[in-house]
């Protein structure tokens, strides 16, 4: 019987590009999993898009478009990023999905039922020009403890104290500038503490953490369990709070839901129940994370399912960060390298390869360092792997006819050993030690070499013996065959190939035989990996070398649009406009409703949001202003507006007040051109 397992990854954020960062987890988490399919096992890949959150909807407010639209781009870059890599996910969906908020309700629903949400109000800051409340890192401003200028309202980057957003010198809205004012409101909060026995127990019986992270929630949990906020006010990105005016949930709540939300879009295409993955028993389900997410994962979520009554996961798994050269990414060395940029220089399964040979399943960092990368993958996957299976292949190939002999007496030992090491290598697959995996394997390959050194085919076929040739070859391929069994989980485009070439069914683990048979046919020899030059690698980083961000200013601008080109320009149609009347929309107070005479184009109604800027919107009549004539019309709340005028409105940081100028055409009659 094979065992039912449900294997997932952190889901990524859906307005950033996945990065090789990331890419340690995805991949980690697929080699794992293709090794349990290749066993056979019951094993699903599950990941989705984390999409709910204000940097999304603040993303979206600044490009103005709809968050979905932000959500939509993202997922199309990321399914493509991660197959390109051979991440293969049986579903990748999204947060932002029906099965989600049905899942998000029904866990609120029973966490409220168990009587572990509470409600109290809290203070946060808040943008009264905005209106919204501004999450810490929406609030930027002097660090309180060293004076750094434009810090995070959570944690100074520069002496790395962190404080609460209030205590913030001279703050201002990360999005207008605008210094936040406090303000209250009443939050929902899951009262984590309630729950304390129960995730202790679940933290310290099987195995469900590693022991270092195990120590970590112990810790916590002993420290006493603090309530959860869960909720936040509208305007959010995220999924209403049945039966709350204007609130949301936190995106962390809905987030790991994903979890389950994206089981069930799996089963609903697959003929499966997700009950089977998360309610009843049967199945092991694995959370493959980030160490900066311990907490959510270890804590929340399990009690988050505890309220819910619904399966604990089995084991979190948690792997360290990625550092390159022994330094965190960074966008200026070039070492914050994205997926696209690697793939467009560089063959994805090095990195795969690579990765592998480095992660042994413990919590610490993996250094990626440029010439070790080089180094192993010329000496080994290239020199070792590739090499035991190119020399032996293409001489059967060029020289003996394509077919297979039988196995040597003298190649019996490297053939038990190579066959025998299945077991340590499964063990080492299981432990996720893909390290010992890479090790393993390597020595194997070495010793294949070796073998068809001293065998050496091409001596015996001089001497005229070309059915001593064919057998030592075909010792080396049975060997390339099972080394290529072992390495299916990392290397499945390398697997794939060498299947091609050797003209074989998709392999199995129960493969891992030296039985090719006297008389098979192998099929056309290709080259199978080419070696890394470390030039590629630099390639790399100078391309993802982005620009040293300028010295700090004592106020920011926007960033700079996309360029455009003077057609583009061109295209704006601006008249002059004679406001012939003026008056305050009643219910929007930012709007003030223009009627414009365009002379021979005749009369429209504009809404422009200047009403704040104006004392009297009466003192506009009569101004002749600057109208964009050909903007398509605009259904508003309290009509379509049929234009826009111009005016310029500047907010920056460190001159807080803002400034509207509205252009006024200098001379002109109503309706003439302006170029
Ligand atoms: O830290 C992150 O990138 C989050 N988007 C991970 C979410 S994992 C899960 F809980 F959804
Ligand atoms: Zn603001």
């Amino acid at each position: 019987m094979s065992r039912r397992i449900l294997v997932t990854c952190g889901l990524p954020y859906a307005n950033a590009g996945i990065h090789i960062g990331h890419l340690v987890e995805y991949l980690y988490a697929d080699i794992w999993v293709r090794y349990l399919r290749l066993r056979g096992e019951d094993a699903i890949y599950i990941c989705a898009d984390d999409t709910h959150g204000t940097p999304i909807q603040v993303r979206a407010m600044k490009e103005g478009v709809a968050p979905e639209e932000i959500v939509r781009r993202f997922h199309a870059e990321h399914t493509r990023d991660f197959a390109d890599f051979g991440v293969q996910f049986d579903m990748y969906y999204s947060t932002h999905s029906e099965e989600n908020r049905r899942w998000s309700e029904r866990i609120f629903q029973a966490a409220k039922d168990k009587g572990v949400i509470a409600r109290r109000s809290v203070e946060q800051m808040y943008c009264p020009k905005d209106q919204m409340f501004l999450p810490d890192r929406f609030v930027r401003g002097v660090c309180p403890k060293c004076g750094a200028k434009d810090q995070y309202g959570d944690v100074c980057e520069v002496c790395s104290s962190t404080y609460p957003a209030t205590e913030l010198k001279d703050p201002g809205c990360a999005i207008c500038g605008t210094p936040p004012i406090r303000k209250s409101s009443e939050h929902l909060f899951f009262e984590l503490g309630k729950l304390t026995d129960r995730l202790r127990e679940w933290t310290n019986s099987g195995d469900h953490l590693q022991s270092e992270v195990k120590n970590y929630v112990n810790h916590w949990i002993e420290g006493g369990l603090r309530d959860w906020d869960i909720s936040r006010d509208g305007p959010y990105f995220g999924f209403p709070i049945p039966g709350e005016q204007n609130k949301f949930f936190y995106v962390w709540l809905d987030a790991p839901i994903g979890y389950i939300a994206s089981t069930e879009a799996w089963c609903k295409a697959h003929g499966r129940d997700v009950a089977d993955y998360w309610e009843r028993p049967g199945t092991e389900i694995y959370h493959v994370i980030g160490k900066d997410i311990l907490y959510f994962h270890t804590l929340f979520w399990p009690a988050m399912l505890m309220a819910a009554d619904l399966n604990l996961p089995t084991q979190v798994i948690v792997h360290g960060f990625l550092r390159v050269g022994g330094e965190k990414m960074s966008k200026s060395r070039g070492t914050f390298i994205n997926a696209r940029t690697y793939l467009d220089h560089l063959d994805p399964q090095f990195l795969r390869y690579y990765y592998a040979a480095k992660l042994s399943g413990k919590l610490e960092d993996l250094d990626f360092v440029f010439e070790d990368f080089v180094n192993r993958v010329n000496a080994e996957l290239v020199n070792k792997i590739a090499n035991l299976a190119s020399r032996s292949i293409s001489f059967v190939h060029k020289k003996l006819g394509g077919k297979l002999g039988r196995n040597p007496d003298d190649a019996r030992t490297l053939l038990a050993d190579v066959e025998k090491e299945e077991a340590a290598i499964a063990d080492a697959y299981a432990r996720r030690n893909l390290a010992e995996v890479v090790e393993r394997i390597c020595r194997l390959a070495e010793a294949g070499n070796l073998y068809l050194q001293h065998a050496a085919p091409w001596e015996a076929l001089g001497k005229g013996d070309p059915e001593r040739a064919r057998d030592i070859c075909t010792a080396a391929i049975n060997a390339t065959k099972i080394l290529t069994v072992y390495l299916k989980p990392i290397l499945p485009q390398y697997a794939a190939d060498v299947e091609a070439v050797l003209n074989l069914a998709p392999l199995t683990w129960a493969d891992a035989k030296a039985d090719l048979a006297p008389g098979h046919a192998i099929g056309e020899f290709k080259h199978l990996v080419q070696r890394v030059e470390r030039a590629q690698v630099d390639a790399i980083v100078e391309a993802s070398k982005v620009a040293a961000p300028a010295p700090p200013q004592d106020y920011t601008v926007d960033p700079l649009a996309a360029e455009i080109n003077l057609d583009a320009f061109a295209r704006l149609d601006l008249r002059v406009a004679e406001v012939v009347a003026a008056t305050a929309v009643e219910g929007a107070k930012k709007i003030v409703q223009l009627t414009l005479d365009l002379g021979p184009l005749g009369r429209r109604t504009v809404y422009a949001g200047i009403a704040e800027h104006v004392s009297d919107p009466h003192t506009l009549v009569g101004k002749k202003m600057i109208c964009v004539a050909n903007l398509a019309p605009r259904k508003m709340k309290f009509g379509v507006s049929e234009g826009m005028i111009l005016a310029s409105l500047s907010a920056s940081r460190g001159d807080q007040r803002q400034h509207l100028a509205l252009l006024e055409a200098p001379e002109g009659k109503p309706g003439e051109r302006i170029h």
